[in-house]
């Protein structure tokens, strides 16, 4: 396994839109587990999206299991070719990413959806999310579209905020 390097802005290659996965062999799970790596690395991330590390098809994984403030969860996801294929409610919320290390934002997003997607053998997965969890899938899947948080909040003059530090730990 390795740990990969992971872009951040102003990279280009964060706006380009990932592609479906075709192929669940053995090369995708081994660039999963790298990916998982990544995500545990330094500042322990809630979510990561492959095209975070330069790999532009559609994986992402997220973890809220263990926020510092439980939340309803189904624990460590592999999401392959995720899609959201209902929406209900909407609230603000502060996001961070890896790929922005130096501010978070406060973004609006929905508040229960419903997902389908593929599991790393190509398995189908489907769930009801609501809360933060929910708000994480969002955020990843928006990576795959080649958006970050920052392109989402209302203002970035009042909805964005500098980080002091990157805390271990926590985020998003
Ligand atoms: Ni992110």
């Amino acid at each position: 396994m390795a740990i990969l390097d992971i872009l951040t802005l102003p990279d280009p290659a964060l706006k380009q839109v990932s592609e479906a996965v075709t192929e669940f062999d053995d090369a995708l799970r081994a660039f999963i587990a790298d990916l998982e790596e990544t995500r545990r690395n330094g500042p322990a991330a809630v979510g990561i999206a492959a095209p975070q590390v330069g790999y532009f098809k559609r994986v992402v994984i997220i973890d809220c299991s263990t926020t510092r403030k439980p939340v309803p969860n189904h624990g460590y996801l592999v999401l392959v070719n995720p899609e959201i294929t209902h929406w209900e409610g909407y609230e603000p919320g502060r996001e961070g990413c890896l790929s922005v290390p130096d501010y978070t934002g406060n973004v609006i997003r929905a508040t229960r959806i419903h997902l389908v997607a593929r599991d790393p053998n190509g398995e189908p997965l489907e769930f009801d999310m609501e809360g933060y969890e929910a708000r994480a899938v969002q955020h990843e899947i928006d990576h795959l579209d080649g958006l970050l948080f920052v392109d989402r909040v209302v203002s970035r003059r009042t909805d964005l905020f500098k980080r002091k530090v990157y805390q271990k730990g926590g985020g998003s």
